[in-house]
């Protein structure tokens, strides 16, 4: 395959979704109702759904004969071991225990270790992680390399954990005030971008030196490992398990979301070798997610997430997939739109402040841009700023550290075609940019609130 240039979505589609064509005027209507928050849309009016790359993936045919295959045995069914040999194929953790979806592993976990006066680091916490850390009173800490905080700046692995900084803040804080250390590979707040293995073993010997646990947010290893392979010196002959062993040796346990890199459509897990805190994640698992070899999950969901797992892996799926969002980003980027660069794993991430720089971070111009996305061509994506991190726990509202618009990639269901009429879309918005206007927030929960926040046009 290496002389052709033209890389192929490596899969042919047999079963298919029609997409519903939609008019402005239309798009407009739908904008009002769902009072300009994209998560109130029906996914029917979106043309191009780029919400999120999180249990939108398509699954293989044999994925969907696993789902025939699920056993439901209420305890120890064939399901059960079949995603247990699969998880610690990759994962050798001492302990698996299964959730509905990633949040449910981080909510349990943080249930175990975290609480009022704890402080949890990590590169960068997701919106579900940060918000089930600060929920049980903890403090949740991103501590990633000040490349990893400007969009434009240009670094292989611009996910790395700023060592120094762990080390401070752990000085500083006391270790006792630390019951775990997070990496999120790869770095969905900071632009899907790459944790190194050189960076993950200087965590790992950091949490040496002050004893204390390194936990994986793991959700998308595979696009991490791929990058590690092409990007890190001394990997470029390792094979892909391999890599994910290697990351996953220098860990003491994870939380997983197999919406992403197990290509299911629900699910995820907490893996761990502390048999302490093992015990009392499942006494809190058969509390609110089901029976230790079940957790949230029906036994077919246990097997599209064995199956998804051997899938994710392959260098065929890796390379189409790393270079299809490269595709687009790269497109995006000669057109002069600002990006997040490199272009991450699993989104291109649009820089709304450099694009919008005359709309303020408190009018949300991330919101203002996804908004136009959608009313000019369909398509959906997030924003990922000060709606979705400027408010603090104690209500006050500050600008988020950047301003993004995230085009998340569903996996195997896009083609490049669909790809291409993105492009053109997000250019025409891009030429009119400086007619665009911010938007004010008239209704917000306490916490989480770019799901449901309602918004206003500003005149
Ligand atoms: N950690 C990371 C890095 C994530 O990206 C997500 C979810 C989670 C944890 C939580 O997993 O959704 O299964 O509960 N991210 C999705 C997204 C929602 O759109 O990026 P979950």
């Amino acid at each position: 395959m290496e002389q052709w240039k033209t890389i192929i979505e490596p899969f042919r589609i047999k079963s298919v979704e029609p997409i519903r064509m939609t008019s402005v005027a239309e798009r407009e209507g739908h904008l009002r109702e769902a009072g300009y928050n994209l998560f109130n849309l029906h996914a029917a009016d979106v043309i191009i759904d780029l919400l999120t790359d999180s249990g939108t993936g398509a699954m293989s045919a044999e994925q969907w004969a696993g789902i025939q295959r699920g056993d439901e045995s209420y305890a120890g069914s064939p399901s059960w071991f079949r995603f247990l040999e699969s998880v610690q194929n990759l994962f050798p953790f001492k302990h698996v225990i299964p959730t509905h979806q990633g949040r449910a592993a981080e909510k349990i976990l943080f249930s175990v270790v975290g609480g009022s006066g704890k402080a949890i680091p990590s590169n960068t916490h997701f919106d579900t992680t940060r918000a089930n850390v600060e929920f049980t009173g903890a403090e949740a800490v991103d501590l990633v390399i000040e490349e990893g905080r400007h969009a434009s700046v240009i670094h292989p692995f611009k996910g790395n954990m700023d060592l120094e900084a762990l080390d401070a803040f752990i000085r500083d804080r006391g270790a006792d005030a630390v019951p775990v250390v997070m990496v999120t590979v790869t770095n969905n707040s900071g632009g899907g971008q790459p944790v190194s293995l050189e960076n993950l073993r200087g965590v790992r010997e950091i949490c040496d030196r002050y004893q204390l646990p390194l936990f994986l947010d793991a959700c998308r290893f595979a696009e991490n490992a791929w990058f590690i392979k092409q990007r890190e010196a001394g990997y470029a002959d390792r094979s892909i398990p391999d890599i994910v062993r290697e990351m996953a040796a220098l860990a003491d346990g994870m939380t997983m979301s197999a919406k992403k890199d197990a290509i299911a459509n629900i699910g995820g897990w907490l893996a761990l070798n502390d048999d302490g805190w093992a015990d009392a994640a499942r006494n809190l698992l058969i509390l609110t997610e089901g029976f230790p070899t079940y957790g949230g999950l029906a036994g077919r969901d246990l097997e599209a997430i064995a199956q998804g797992l051997r899938e994710v892996v392959d260098e065929d799926y890796l390379r189409y997939r790393i270079r299809s969002t490269a595709y687009l980003g790269e497109a995006l980027v000669e057109s002069g739109i600002p990006c997040v660069q490199p272009i991450g794993g699993h989104a291109v991430y649009l820089d709304a402040a450099a694009l919008l720089p005359h709309i303020p971070p408190l009018q949300y111009p991330g919101q203002a841009l996804a908004i136009a996305l959608y009313r000019e061509g369909g398509i959906r994506g997030c924003e990922i700023g000060t709606v979705m991190f400027g408010i603090r726990p104690d209500g006050t509202e500050s600008p988020g550290p950047m301003e993004l618009v995230r085009l998340a990639i569903p996996r195997r269901v896009y083609t490049q075609s669909h790809i291409d009429y993105v492009i053109e879309v997000v250019r025409s918005v891009a030429v009119d940019a400086a007619a665009l206007r911010g938007y004010r927030i008239v209704e917000q929960p306490a916490q989480l609130r770019h799901f449901t926040a309602r918004f206003e046009p500003l005149s």
